[in-house]
Order: C-alpha cells, then sequence, then structure tokens
C-alpha cells in the first residue's frame, strides 16, 4: 500500500523530523524518525500540524493499474518496424512499394496518408506494423521516439549519395533505444549508385555488413523499380522472428503516441500504437495531460475499427487536447479516475513551468548583480 517515511513528510511540512517525533511521543504515538507511516497514520500525523494530505500523487499509479503480465498471458504479436535515414533517401517511396505489392485488400484509394504507420499483411501470412519518420534535420525528436516504440529499425541509404548526416543521428537513436539496425541501401537503380561506398561509409559507423564479414543485415533495394524489395521483407521476417516478439492482449490498452494533430472537423485526432492490451471504442484513457474517450478508432486505411490489439496502429478520436507525439496513452477504468490523472498533470506541468520561470527571472536578476 502507500506509505512515506516520517523524515519525508516533515520535510514536506517544512517540520524538523526531530519535532514531529516529539510531538507524536507526547501525544503516545511511540515513533523514530527513520520509521515508515502508512498513509492513515500520515494523515493523522499531517493534521496534528494542519496539514492535509493531497493524494493525487499517490493514486495516480493505483488508478493506472499497472498489469504484472504472466507467461501464459503473452500473445505472439507482430513487430513493429520503423524507417529512418536522410531526407529524400527514399523512405516514404520504399513504405509505398512494400504497401502496394503486399497490401492484401489492395485498396490504396483508401489510404489515409497522414497517418504514419502501416499495418502490411505479407503473402505468406505474416504481419509487419511500419512506422514512417520524417527525415528533415528538423524532425530529432520525431526519430527518437520513433526508436522507441520499435522493435527494428531499416535504415535507408541512398546508393548515389552514402551516409550523411540524418543517417547518423539514426544510427545513434537506435542505439541508444538498443534496437537492432537492418540497412535498405536504396536508389540502386541510379547511374550514380555506389554501394561499396555506402557499405565503407557504414562500416566506419560500427555496421559491418555480413559480405564483409560483419553481423548487420543489408538489403539492396529500389524503391523506384521494387528490385529487392521482397528480399528486404524475407530479412525483415528472419531477424523479427528470432526476437519472439509477445505482448497480453487481454488487458486495457497501454501505448504510445505516433503523431497527433487538430482536425477541422474532428477536433484532436492522433495516431496511437498499442503496445500492450487491447484497445477497445468507448474506453477511458489519460494521455500526457489530457482525458479523454475513444469515440472512435480507424485503421491504417481509414476504415472504423471496434478494437486494436498489440503491435497495432490506430487513428483515435476523443482526445480532449492534442497530445505530444511520445505520450503514453494509457487506458483507465472509469472517465473519472482519467480526469484526476490529467488534472494531476496539468497542475504538476503548470508547476515545473512557474518553477522553471522563477528561476530563469532569479538568473537574470544574478546576470545583472
Ligand atoms: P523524407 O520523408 O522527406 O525524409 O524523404 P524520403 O526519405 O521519404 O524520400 P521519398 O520517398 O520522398 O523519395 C525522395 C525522392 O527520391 C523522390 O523523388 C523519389 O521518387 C525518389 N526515389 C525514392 N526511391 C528511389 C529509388 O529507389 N530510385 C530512384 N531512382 N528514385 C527514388
Ligand atoms: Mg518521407
Amino acid at each position: 500500500g502507500e506509505s512515506i517515511a516520517l523524515g519525508e513528510l516533515a520535510k514536506r511540512m517544512g517540520i524538523k523530523a526531530t519535532e514531529v517525533v516529539a510531538k507524536l511521543l507526547r501525544a503516545g504515538m511511540m515513533v523514530t524518525v527513520n520509521q515508515t507511516l502508512d498513509i492513515e497514520d500520515a494523515i493523522l500525523v499531517a493534521a496534528e500540524f494542519g496539514f492535509e494530505i493531497d493524494r493525487v500523487g499517490f493514486e495516480e499509479e493505483d488508478l493506472l493499474e499497472r498489469v504484472v503480465d504472466q507467461p501464459d498471458d503473452l500473445r505472439p504479436r507482430p513487430p513493429v518496424v520503423t524507417i529512418m535515414g536522410h531526407v529524400d533517401h527514399g523512405k516514404t517511396s520504399l513504405l509505398d512499394r512494400i504497401r502496394k505489392s503486399n497490401v492484401v485488400d489492395g485498396e490504396a484509394g483508401g489510404i489515409t496518408q497522414h497517418v504514419g504507420a502501416y499495418d502490411v499483411r505479407l503473402p505468406e501470412g505474416g504481419r509487419v506494423v511500419f512506422v514512417d519518420t520524417p527525415g528533415h534535420e528538423a524532425f530529432t525528436q520525431m526519430r527518437a521516439r520513433g526508436a522507441q516504440v520499435t522493435d527494428v529499425v531499416v535504415l535507408v541509404v541512398a546508393a548515389d549519395d552514402g551516409v550523411m548526416q540524418q543517417t547518423i543521428e539514426a544510427i545513434n537513436h537506435s542505439k541508444a533505444a538498443g534496437v537492432p539496425i537492418v540497412v535498405a541501401v536504396n536508389k540502386i537503380d541510379k547511374p550514380g549508385a555506389d554501394i561499396e561506398r555506402v557499405r565503407r561509409e557504414l562500416a566506419d559507423r560500427g555496421l559491418v555488413s555480413e559480405e564483409w564479414g560483419g553481423d548487420t543485415i543489408f538489403a539492396y533495394v529500389s524503391a523506384k523499380t521494387g528490385e529487392g524489395v521482397d528480399n528486404l521483407l524475407e530479412l525483415l521476417g528472419l531477424q523479427t522472428e528470432i526476437l519472439e516478439l509477445k505482448a497480453n492482449p487481454g488487458k486495457s490498452a497501454l501505448g504510445r503516441i505516433i503523431e497527433a494533430r487538430l482536425d477541422k472537423g474532428r477536433g484532436a485526432v492522433a495516431t496511437v500504437l498499442v503496445q500492450e492490451g487491447t484497445l477497445k471504442n468507448g474506453d477511458n484513457f489519460v494521455c500526457g495531460v489530457h482525458a479523454g474517450k475513444v469515440r472512435a478508432m480507424f485503421d491504417d486505411l481509414g476504415r472504423r475499427v471496434d478494437e486494436a490489439g498489440p503491435s497495432i496502429p490506430v487513428e483515435v478520436q476523443g482526445f480532449t487536447g492534442v497530445p505530444e507525439a511520445g505520450d503514453e496513452f494509457a487506458v483507465v477504468e472509469s472517465d473519472k479516475s482519467a480526469k484526476r490523472i490529467a488534472e494531476h498533470r496539468q497542475m504538476k506541468k503548470r508547476e515545473s513551468e512557474l518553477a522553471s520561470i522563477r528561476k530563469l527571472s532569479l538568473e537574470n536578476i544574478l546576470d545583472q548583480l
């Protein structure tokens, strides 16, 4: 249950711990400075000094009800593969190519372009969820977050351009997140393609291809002609199979925001990548500083769905505000709980913003002295 050390409680009240102990001893409570008080006792002690304990902070974790998964609850889940690389090296083209040749239903016309995550069914029956990221230097944050939600990174390097600034950045994000990299050398159809150069430049960054005796998987592709794409998918299949990815679909959903925006007609909408549990229509949730209720969900082809399990990206309507990419998305029992957590987080955010303003103005004063 909830508890707090007596010393910590004293500190928060701004009273010396020895003073607190003395008063409690006089009141007949046998306590020491190092004692841990359960929440009921802490409330009594605080009341002795005219303080009321605000339990919101304690409640957040209780209200979120984090379930510890048992091995029996775990089921295989599709891999999440994030495409990264320098601007214009062909990430989106490669994804388009993968989807065109492999989306079983094939209704490319219904594709919602702004959703950066795609659920792809492979001909052999496998399923891979791809997340596209922008290569422009301005989107460092999105790449860092992309690396965090993913199981494998496909690093796209244009064969006619080689390793560039954001190629290196993507390698660093992947390493920081501990995610394996599969290299896709793209644009091999171009006259200026120089595969040897790409191998050499990547080897310099610690990614040594298997052809050169290293352990990094390289695939050589052209998003334009489609050459090598099936091979890339095969290699990805092998790479993800050994990871034996699993999650518990039988509990409330936990996920991350891939991207979010304000839609004129529909309000705040966000693409949620479900990581654990199953997200259902009507679920109450908290996400960053916002509470909400799932009003409608759409898959990557813009079709309405009623639920989404682990690894599946869905566009969710029903946010009370626009969350930030990377925010955790957690389903909670009731809308009351969701609102309490959101309000508490908003309060904390305001507090820290105020604190930084105070710190800033203090620094300004010091500068002037
Ligand atoms: P950002 O999202 O802006 O970082 O770019 P991107 O990496 O998604 O590149 P995108 O797919 O938009 O492709 C950039 C340009 O390269 C486009 O003009 C594509 O047509 C072209 N391109 C992509 N792949 C290939 C390829 O394999 N061969 C050739 N010749 N051109 C390609
Ligand atoms: Mg792109």
